[in-house]
This record gives structure tokens, sequence and C-alpha cells, in this order.
């Protein structure tokens, strides 16, 4: 099994390239299936996720060319199928995705539930009350499968009793092609959902608004085919960020839009690091010894809950008391037990963390419970004294691309291992 061997210590300084937003990539390639031409989707992070994404997309007849590493060209025309089943899928959260996508331009789909990370309920029932206010009367989950058939799409008025980005990204898809006008309420503002309005735009959708909470969609009839680039990644360039803080390093996040990391750079100018925003790039310098503050996860443009870990491995080394409260997902601090076991005076009550800061992790075997807070624990292991292995880095692989590499460019000492015997070498190697 492969794990992460690292040995922490060492600032991490450079330059680093921030590939395009997986979360934006997973909505836009649904939309892809909604015309028949030819849509080249540019800046496609070459992570785990989406390659699940593409392999459900070919298992119903889209035809995927890699042009590129990061380039896909996808035509939808032949698809033979709207059922999506098979245990794969359920590794991804966003294959509902799908039903949205399906719902719009087949008015049929049937997909198997979702899993992605365990970091709370995550119920589904704002994506299915939205279907059903479109005219998908059965819309529902059944037999393990989200079901939704609809005669004839119409537009309605919906108010979201929650801001959520995948019930949002998931009725604009549904309304793009939907009969008349939908208006969404309390939508989600996240810039990956102004992603996926921008390219059904321009494959011919008529969505105002998003980027606001409320959204307008007048249904067209046909969407074609487009060239696209994905926006930037907000949470790979932020865990970047916070790579630096740990460290006490200086590095410089390239390829981003600076507005959308301006709440983790709030953070970080609080907690003592200094910030340069350039157009297209975000340099973090960590010189000082970081100082306690206290945080909200919020949706955007609060502070991300896909940050959360990653700033409670900053302020786990910070002097003083800090407290992290996550208000999105209930069972986001499973990772806490793992930073304990490296250090960390942490005590976590129901959705708040009160951290008490230390001097020093100290290196440790652990597991990664879940996407960002692996990444999380691969910070804490890069400040850490001495050496820590994490297993299941197959969550974070879900997410990150190339994340040991693009460490390593910044003078990281962690290798990918697969056998007791090459962790050894790496041992020696960097002792
Ligand atoms: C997406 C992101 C995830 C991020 C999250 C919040 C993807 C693939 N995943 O997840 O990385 O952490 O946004 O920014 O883009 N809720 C309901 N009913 C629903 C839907 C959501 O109660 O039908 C609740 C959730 O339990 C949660 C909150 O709404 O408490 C926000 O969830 P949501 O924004 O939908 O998260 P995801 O789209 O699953």
């Amino acid at each position: 099994m492969e794990q992460y061997a690292i040995k922490g210590g060492s600032a991490l300084v450079g330059e680093v390239e921030i590939g395009g937003a997986k979360n934006a990539a997973l909505g836009i390639l649904a939309a892809s299936i909604m015309t028949d031409e030819d849509v080249v989707v540019e800046n496609l992070p070459d992570v785990r996720d989406i390659n699940i994404m593409l392999q459900a997309m070919e298992s119903i007849g889209v035809r995927v060319e890699h042009i590129e590493r990061h380039t896909v060209r996808l035509n939808a025309g032949n698809v033979y199928s709207q059922v999506i089943d098979g245990d794969y899928i359920k590794r991804i959260r966003a294959s509902y995705y799908l039903i949205g996508a399906l719902l719009g331009k087949y008015h049929s789909a049937e997909v198997t539930l979702p899993g992605g990370c365990n970091i709370g309920t995550r119920p589904i029932d704002l994506h299915l009350k939205g279907f059903r206010a479109l005219g998908a009367k059965d819309a529902s989950v059944s037999g393990g499968m989200i079901v939704a058939h609809a005669d004839a799409l119409k537009g309605a008025h919906i108010y979201l009793d929650m801001v959520s980005v995948g019930a949002t990204i998931n009725l604009l898809l549904a309304a793009a092609m939907a009969e008349g006008q939908t208006i969404i309420e309390n939508a989600a503002k996240e810039p990956h959902v102004v992603d996926v309005a921008n390219f059904l735009n321009c494959m011919g959708a008529n969505i105002k608004g998003a980027g606001t909470d409320v959204i307008r969609i007048k249904g067209v009839s046909r969407l074609h085919g487009i060239e696209y680039a994905i926006i930037p990644d907000q949470i790979e360039a932020g865990t970047f960020m916070f790579a630096a803080a740990v460290t006490k390093g200086d590095i410089t996040v390239k390829n981003v839009i600076p507005k959308h990391l301006e709440s983790i750079s709030a953070k970080l100018i609080e907690i003592g690091c200094e910030i340069e925003e350039s157009d297209d790039a975000v340099r973090v310098v960590a010189s000082k010894t970081l100082e306690h503050t206290h945080v909200k996860t919020l949706p955007y443009p609060g502070f991300p809950t896909d940050m959360q870990p990653q700033i409670t491995v900053a302020l786990g080394l910070a002097q003083g008391t800090s407290i992290v409260s996550e208000s999105i997902f209930e069972n986001r601090f499973k990772y806490v037990d793992e930073l304990t076991r490296m250090g960390a005076n942490i005590k976590v009550e129901s959705s708040t963390a009160i951290i008490e800061g230390v001097k020093k992790y100290t290196g440790a075997s652990i597991s990664a419970p879940d996407l960002r807070a692996g990444a999380a624990l691969v910070l804490a292991a890069l400040a850490a004294d001495g050496f820590t292995t994490i297993d299941d880095i197959k969550y974070i692989e879900r997410g990150y691309e190339d994340f040991d590499v693009k460490l390593r460019n910044l003078g990281a000492m962690i290798e990918k291992v697969d056998s007791d015997y090459n962790l050894q070498r790496f041992k020696l190697s960097v002792s």
C-alpha cells in the first residue's frame, strides 16, 4: 500500500503552479453531456475524482479523448443510456451532477448514490426537492440509486433552505434546458458555481446572477459545443499557502485568482504572515511566530470548510489559544486524533475545536481520514520534528495532482513509498 514518507523541519521556499479547480471541473464535465457537439475542456486537474467522472461518462457512451494531460475533448452525441451504476462511482460525491445533466437533457437519470469524503451525513434532499419543483415528480433515492424522470421540465421558483454548492450546480444543470424561467434563491456563490454557470452560458445557456444569492435561468432548447478553460483551484492554492505558514517558508502560488483567496489571505495575515498579491499570483512569507486567532467556516465568501483542517494545523503551532468553528459539516474534526498523536493540544466539543498552540509537532505513523484532512496532516508532518508516514493517501490523491512532487520542488523531504524497503531507503537518504 502506498504511503507518504516525510521528514519534517525544512522551510518550504519557491513557486508552485496551481491546477484547475476540481470541484468546478466535476460540474463542467457533467454539463458537457448536455450538447451533442464537441466540447474541449482545458486546465482539467489529473486527479482521481476527475478520472472517475470521465469513466462514468464513458460508461454511457460519451467519447473521451485525452488531447494532453490537462485537456480532453468530449462528445456526448451517442449517449445510449441514462443509467450510471457500479461501485466505482460511489467513490465520488459529485457523481450527482450527472443526474442534473442527464435529467436536463434527456428528462431521465439514474445514478448510484454518491459517497465521497466522510465528513458528515451529507444529505441530498435539496437537490431532490429542486428536481421535483422542475417537474421530476419521482426524484428520490431508491434501491441505492438516485432516480429522476420527467415528461417535461418546467422552470420554477426554488428557495434553497441551506446554501448548498452541490444543489445550486445541480439545479443550474437541470434548469438550463427547462421550459421557461427558473429562479434559485439562497444560491451558493462559490467560484466553482460561477465557473459552471459561465461554462453553460458559453454553450448557449441563459443564466444570470451566478455569484450572487439569486440566480435566474431562462431555459434554452439547445446547447452547443465550446472550448473552455477551468478556473484555478482555490483549495489547492490555499493548501500551499498554509504550507508556507506552518513551515515558516516563503511560497508563491502561481496561476491563481487572488480574489478567490481573500478569506484565506486575511486569516494568514491575522496569524502573522505577510501576503503579496499580483494579478495571478499570491506570495506568502511566514518568517515570524504564528499568532492565535478565531475562525468559523462559512459559505463563500467566508472561510472555506475545505480549508478548515489546514488552518487548524497552523493554529496548533500558534502562540496562545485559538478557536475553530465548523458550521458546514458536522463530522469534520476526525483528523484531530491523528494530529494529537503528533503532539497537538486540541479539544473538540461538538463543532468547535479549542486549540492550545504547541511549539512543535513530532513525527508519527498516521492515516489520512479524508481528502482535505489528509492534505492538512501532510502539512503537519512537514512542520514536525522527525519522520512521519501517512497511510490512505488515496484520499489525498482524489483532489491534489502530484502533491508530493510539487512539495518536493519547494524543498520538502517527501516521497511516495510502497514498501518497507523503499521507506528505509528514504529514511537513509534524508538522515
Ligand atoms: C461541495 C464540495 C465540498 C465542499 C462543500 C462546501 C464538491 C464536489 N464538493 O460539497 O468540497 O466542502 O461544497 O463548500 O464540490 N445540505 C443539505 N441538503 C442537501 C445538500 C446539502 O442539508 O441536499 C447541507 C450539507 O449537509 C452541508 C451544507 O448543506 O451541511 C453544504 O453542503 P454542500 O454545499 O451541498 O456541499 P457539497 O456540494 O456536498
